[in-house]
């Protein structure tokens, strides 16, 4: 039994269009915030798999969706090589320093350990009869943009802290204990049940071509291979790079996710794999009727292609949950 997104990116079917959203469980649901105010710690409720369990669900329970995503973070692989990481009520991640040498002598077993409740969430996920021919689907920070958060110590914004690249034999053994704590977060989330990858690079917009082969090319190619060694899909998202197309033809994973800058029509003509996402998510936040035209632009430019339903960015958290419904339901009766 193949489900949707398997057969839309490995047996590359057009005749229908697999949906899921990058942050369908989180603050727009109002069973989310409830759990969330009672959990001020963001990475204890990640490390909780009780509840990290139940938030992966609660979008299922009211959607159709084609996927569940695990309720974790990218930002869980420097706390598992032992990098404090907290999240500031409106501020977002904050990272404390990095001390070259526990992370260079930080060894699997212990790694293991710290994200040992990632892998049983996903397991009792897995187990549910929600996700029933469904996929769930695993995930991790690109190098590149774990990187970023591990050097910059909190979001970058627009731009890199001035003196990023400085250190340039630190940043690059760092690169390197990064890749290889990535491949054994991505084999135990297999492992315990997750049957799709998604690699997510959102500050993979902040280089300049020059950079590219060494951060982000190079790296992530590795991971893809790994990922395909399992024999299931890995999904990019190299968010706001300047050239999808260069991108696709080098690291060539089974599809990728755009982002809302890019022109959609422009994707189909140079792209030759499947395609996921595109659509803006404030455009969740306008009318129904904005919402189905600009939703149906991306399924007819993307009518004779693997095309993957979701958004360009996550969902927003003032986002209504009734504009999720009206989404899932026009695009699963498409
Ligand atoms: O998609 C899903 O529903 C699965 C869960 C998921 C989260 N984070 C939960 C989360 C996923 C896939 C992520 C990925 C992630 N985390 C990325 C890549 C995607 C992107 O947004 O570019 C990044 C860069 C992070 C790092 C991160 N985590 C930031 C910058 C923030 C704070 C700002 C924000 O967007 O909320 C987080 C916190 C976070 N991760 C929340 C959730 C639900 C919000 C926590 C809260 O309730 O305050």
């Amino acid at each position: 039994m193949t489900t949707p997104i398997h057969e839309c990116v490995i047996n590359k079917k057009t005749t229908s269009k697999p949906i899921w959203l990058m942050r369908q469980a989180g603050r727009y649901l109002p069973e989310f915030r409830e759990i969330r105010k009672l959990n001020p710690n963001f990475i204890n409720l990640c490390l909780n798999e009780n509840l990290s369990s139940e938030i992966t669900l609660q979008p299922l329970k009211r959607f159709d969706l084609s996927a569940a995503i695990i309720f974790s973070d990218i930002l869980m692989l420097p706390y598992g090589l032992g990098q404090e990481v907290n999240f500031k009520k409106n501020f977002g991640p904050e990272l404390g320093p990095i001390d070259k040498d526990k992370i260079s002598n930080i060894n699997e077993m212990d790694f293991l350990e710290k994200l040992f409740p990632i892998y049983k969430a996903i397991k009792k996920v897995k187990e549910n009869t929600l996700v029933k021919n469904k996929d769930l689907i695993g995930f991790v920070g690109a190098p590149w943009t774990l990187l970023v958060y591990m050097i910059n110590k909190s979001s970058p914004k627009k731009k890199l802290i001035k003196d990023f690249f400085k250190d340039n034999y630190l940043i690059n053994s760092i690169l390197k204990i990064i890749e290889k704590f990535l491949k054994i977060h991505i084999q135990n989330q297999i492992k315990n049940g997750a049957t799709v990858i998604q690699i997510f690079d959102s500050w993979a917009g902040l280089l300049e071509e020059k950079d590219l082969p060494n951060y982000v090319y190079m790296p992530t190619l590795n991971l893809v291979n790994y990922v395909k060694s399992f024999k299931i899909p890995v999904i990019c998202f190299p968010r706001e790079i300047k050239n999808y197309k260069n991108f696709c033809e080098i690291v060539n994973p089974d599809a990728v996710n755009i982002d809302y800058s890019i022109d959609p029509k422009l994707i189909a003509k140079q792209i030759k794999i499947p395609i996921q996402g595109g659509l803006d998510p404030k455009v969740l936040l306008s009318s129904k009727e904005n919402l189905k035209k600009q939703a149906l632009n991306y399924l007819d430019i993307f009518k004779d292609h693997p095309y993957v339903f979701n958004l360009g960015h996550g969902v927003l958290p003032e986002t209504d949950p009734m504009m999720i419904d009206y989404l899932v339901k026009l695009i699963n009766d498409y």
